[in-house]
Parts: C-alpha cells; sequence; structure tokens
C-alpha cells in the first residue's frame, strides 16, 4: 500500500469519523485493473430515487403508501432527503473512495402529468449529474427503478399498448438534457422480478391484502385499474416492457454523451437440490427473455443478494438452520461468482455489477459479506470475464419498499429525524478497496 494511499485515508478518515479504522486495515486483494475497460473499474454505492430523495408524491407508489390497506410497512415520507442532500451525499461517496454512484431518475418528477415535462426538475437531475461529476464520482444513470408516474399508473400502467412510446419519449426528454453527463445506464431495474417472483415459496403479489391494495389506490386516483410494477398482469405487461427497453434503448443511444447502456436484472444463484429438481427450469423462466434482450444491449447489469434452492416441486425456501439476512433470504455472499458467469455466458456481454448488498443490523455480516462478494468478482475477472463494476446497494439506509425502514442495507446510517449521515465501518472498508483497487 502506498504511502499517498495511507495518508488520504488518515484524512478522509479524520473527516468523516473514526468508526471504520479499525476494519481498513484488512482490506481484501485488489483488482487486476489492467483487464478493465478503458473508462476503469467502477467501485460505486447505489441508490434509487424514490427510495432515498422523500416525498415523491407524483409517484405510483406514494399513493399505495397512502392508501389504507396497505402492503407497505411504512410510508416513505420524507425518507434520507436526498433530494435536497445530494450534494453530500455525493461528496460523501468520492470521500469514501468510490467512483461511481448508480442513481435512478423520477419520472413522476420530470414528468408530473403526461406531456408536461418540468425544466425545473430536468435541472435539478442535471445538477446532480454535474455535482457527481465535480467530485470525480460517474453518475450510473437508471431510468426506471420501479416508480412511474401515477398518471402512467392511472392509465394501466405497462399493460397498455402505447406505455412503451410513452417510456420511451420519457427517456428521450431526459437524456436530451442529461447524457453528456452519464456514465452508464439502464432503462429499468429489475424487470425480470415479474417473472421470477412466481417461483417464490411465498409472495405477497396477488395476496388479498395487494388486491385490496391496488383497489384502494383505483379509488384514491378515481382510475379504473392502478396497474404499477407491484400489479398488472406480467403476461400482457412482458411485451410491453421489452418493446420499453428497446425503444428507451434507442432513444438513449441517439442522444448527446457516448455511453453503455443496458439493463439490470435480478439473478440469484439458482441451485438444484435432489434428482429432476426443477432449477434450470426455474433459471430459464426468471431471466432467459430478459437475458436476451440484454444481449441485444450494451452490458448486462447483475443485482444479486442470495441463492434459490429448487427441488423437484420448486422453492424449497433457505437451508434449515442457514443464517438468514434481515429479508429472511440466505446470507451467501458467494452467490456473485455464479450469476456474473451465469449472465455473461447467456449474453455475451459486459457486466456491471449493479447492486449486491445485505440487509443487516450488524455491520460485522456486511465487511464479511462484502469481502466474499468481492473475491467471488476477483475470480471472475481472473477468468477473463469482462466484468466493469462493483456497486453496493446501497449508499444509504433507505425505504426499503414494502418492508419500509426495517432493513438496513446502507453502507452509511441516517437519521431519521436529523438526517444526519454516519458511515458504518462496512462503508469504510469497501471505501478503502475501491481505492485500493483503482491504484496500478
Ligand atoms: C432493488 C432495490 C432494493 C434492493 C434490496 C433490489 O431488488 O433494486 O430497490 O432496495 O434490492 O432489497
Amino acid at each position: 500500500m502506498s504511502d499517498r494511499h495511507i495518508s488520504r485515508r488518515s484524512v478522509l478518515a479524520g473527516a468523516i469519523g473514526v468508526a471504520g479504522l479499525s476494519t481498513i486495515s484488512r482490506l481484501t486483494p485488489t483488482f487486476a485493473t489492467d483487464r478493465a475497460p478503458s473508462r476503469g473499474f467502477l467501485w460505486g454505492c447505489a441508490t434509487a430515487g424514490h427510495q432515498v430523495e422523500g416525498n415523491n408524491i407524483n409517484a405510483d407508489f406514494w399513493v399505495y403508501e397512502n392508501v389504507k390497506p396497505t402492503l407497505f410497512a411504512d410510508r416513505s415520507g420524507d425518507t434520507c432527503d436526498h433530494y435536497h442532500r445530494y450534494e453530500e451525499d455525493i461528496a460523501l461517496t468520492a470521500m469514501l473512495g468510490f467512483n461511481c454512484l448508480r442513481l435512478s431518475i423520477e419520472w413522476s418528477r420530470i414528468e408530473p402529468e403526461a406531456g408536461n415535462f418540468s425544466e425545473a426538475e430536468l435541472d435539478h437531475y442535471e445538477r446532480v449529474l454535474e455535482t457527481c461529476r465535480k467530485h470525480g464520482v460517474a453518475p450510473f444513470v437508471t431510468y426506471n427503478h420501479f416508480t412511474t408516474p401515477r398518471w402512467f399508473a392511472s392509465r394501466g400502467g405497462f399493460t397498455t399498448p402505447d406505455s412503451a412510446d410513452l417510456f420511451s419519449r420519457f427517456a428521450e426528454k431526459a437524456t436530451s438534457r442529461l447524457g453528456h453527463l452519464i456514465e452508464a445506464a439502464a432503462t429499468f431495474n429489475e424487470p425480470n422480478l415479474l417473472q421470477s417472483v412466481f417461483w417464490r415459496k411465498k409472495s405477497l403479489a396477488g395476496s388479498p391484502t395487494a388486491l385490496q391494495m391496488g383497489a384502494a389506490a383505483a379509488m384514491a386516483t378515481g382510475s379504473k385499474q392502478f396497474t404499477t410494477f407491484y400489479s398488472g398482469d406480467p403476461v400482457i405487461a412482458l411485451p410491453h416492457y421489452l418493446s420499453a427497453h428497446e425503444m428507451a434503448y434507442a432513444a438513449i443511444k441517439a442522444g448527446p454523451g457516448d455511453f453503455p447502456v443496458g439493463v439490470t436484472l435480478a439473478i440469484s444463484d439458482e441451485q438444484g437440490v435432489g434428482p429432476n429438481n426443477l432449477a434450470r427450469l426455474r433459471q430459464k423462466e426468471s431471466y432467459g427473455v430478459w437475458l436476451s434482450a440484454a444481449s441485444k444491449s450494451d452490458f448486462v447489469g447483475v443485482q444479486t443478494y442470495s441463492r434459490n434452492r429448487t427441488g423437484l416441486h420448486g422453492d424449497l425456501g433457505p437451508e434449515p438452520g442457514i443464517e438468514l439476512t434481515q429479508m429472511g433470504y440466505e446470507y451467501y455472499p458467494q452467490a456473485l461468482g455464479a450469476t456474473i458467469r451465469y449472465a455473461a455466458a447467456a449474453t455475451g456481454k459486459p457486466v456491471y455489477v449493479t447492486e449486491n448488498g445485505i440487509g443487516t443490523e450488524d455491520d460485522s455480516r456486511r465487511i464479511a459479506f462484502i469481502d466474499t462478494a468481492i473475491a467471488e468478482v476477483k475470480k471472475c475477472i481472473d477468468d477473463g470475464i469482462d466484468v466493469r463494476s462493483y456497486i453496493h446497494w446501497s449508499l444509504l439506509d433507505n425505504f426499503e419498499w414494502i418492508y419500509g425502514y426495517r432493513p438496513k442495507f446502507g453502507l452509511v446510517a441516517v437519521n431519521r429525524t436529523t438526517f444526519e449521515r454516519t458511515p458504518k465501518p462496512s462503508a469504510w472498508h469497501l471505501g478503502a478497496i475501491a481505492r485500493n483497487g483503482m491504484a496500478r
């Protein structure tokens, strides 16, 4: 480790706090960045607009959170107030040692009514991306991270034939203003969840509460059908999502900037248990169509949290006695190696790890998780797989959708009243790996 590196670490530790100092010395192996792309390997943290910005009142999920009954354990409310505190968060990302921040732009802010684009909100996101650049943080932009505008949900969401046109119109508008600042972009975040959810042993989709919440949201918005990522017939929605991805891909590529565009997928390590198990079928149904869409894009985004075990009759759930995360699935960080290999082989495209993380109150488990996951990434790179990023979910403890604020995925804790940010030891730990990994 160079002196320069040590002194920079000390300065950073002094600037933010000493919480992580004891863990910084335990660095995992560095990456062979020689094989990284010309832009360099991206070491980042991820966020999503609705989960961190706060008061995203024109979004469909805001409606869900505020009707009764609701599946949502909490209302998002102010969440991390990242909308106003983005500069602090970007500066923190840079200070911790990361060179990338994945964030999403909120369609419902940029187009609060159909066809009515807000110049002020485009200005806002332009400032956010400029601030990233100012701090040496490459912005990885997600055009849709689950939430859509209320007006879009009220007219049937992605179950309507013109939904792809509407999404790509938004993508075109946003790119024309922001494209020159973007490092890499994803059209959709995890659209394949619509396919994979049916394999889960326990799923809330289609539950009585989900249906009642949907009906209450329709009533609250005076619409016949309030269709979001959580609702609507996935068989009807799938072709529209696919065309929306293709059209948005084309619109983004045609705009200013010259950056890779892909789609991020939720991919678990699919393990078969016992003879005649259904693991390969599950894999094909959960990912096949979207991997093929990714193969026509510039990259595939891999988002991995755990493994699935599948037997003769389907999902087996966690192995008895194994450690679980706050989300109820297995602590299984080694999953990332298998999912990178699978996605790379299936698409023939570069892989960006765009999410990987753990919901836990025990930050020492996050550190252990990170070390194992990164060792897997390193093995993949050493085996010649073109992996271009490790982006951890998440920068901040944030609004974890229906689970509310209980699960803690953040490298940085956020005080829910004062919004004060406190990096956890894992933030220093991963930040140090990121800085070290970049060293030649
Ligand atoms: C999603 C994030 C979510 C994370 C942790 C991913 O599936 O993209 O929005 O917070 O998992 O559950």
